[in-house]
């Protein structure tokens, strides 16, 4: 598979989780293992540009796809706007739902540029933060797209 742009190659046993290759086998620990059954979003990462939970997928099914994860998203700056905008908005408290809900918030961005409020909420649906309340999550996102909005 690629990660973050790199050809990797690995050999795995068969029931290997993604996020667990991720992290324990590339030392990609920014995705985050909560409750390994497909519920809270924080091992959120993409495959082949779709966003997938990493505890649900297989290490195998991403054999020769390609594998984005939130440190190759931060470092390519696609990501930047809504990070800045979660910095202002105190959207992190512990942090660690922020990876994957930095993920699922850039999947909006991109595919429905004018989602209300509501929307937001529906898309992070899948999301859990035990932190924040969510509020402030949602008010970083609507920052980014009213922003995008203007240009
Ligand atoms: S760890 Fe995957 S959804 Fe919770
Ligand atoms: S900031 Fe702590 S779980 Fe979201």
């Amino acid at each position: 598979m690629t990660v973050n742009g790199t050809a990797i190659t690995r050999r795995v046993p068969a029931r290997t989780h993604l996020i667990d290759f991720l992290r324990e086998e590339l030392g990609l620990t920014g995705s985050h293992a909560g409750c390994e059954h497909g519920v809270c979003g924080a091992c959120t990462v993409r495959v082949d540009g779709r966003i997938v939970r990493g505890c649900l997928t297989l290490a195998v099914q991403a054999d020769g796809r390609r594998v984005d994860t939130i440190e190759g998203l931060s470092d390519s700056g696609e990501l930047a706007a809504l990070q800045d905008a979660f910095h202002r908005r105190n959207a992190a408290q512990c942090g660690y739902c922020t990876p994957g809900m930095l993920i699922a918030a850039q999947d909006l961005v991109a595919s429905h540029p004018g989602a209300t409020r509501e929307q937001i909420r529906e898309h992070l649906s899948g999301n859990y933060c035990r932190c924040t309340g969510y509020q402030a999550i949602v008010d970083a996102i609507e920052d980014v797209l009213n922003e995008e909005r203007k240009k």
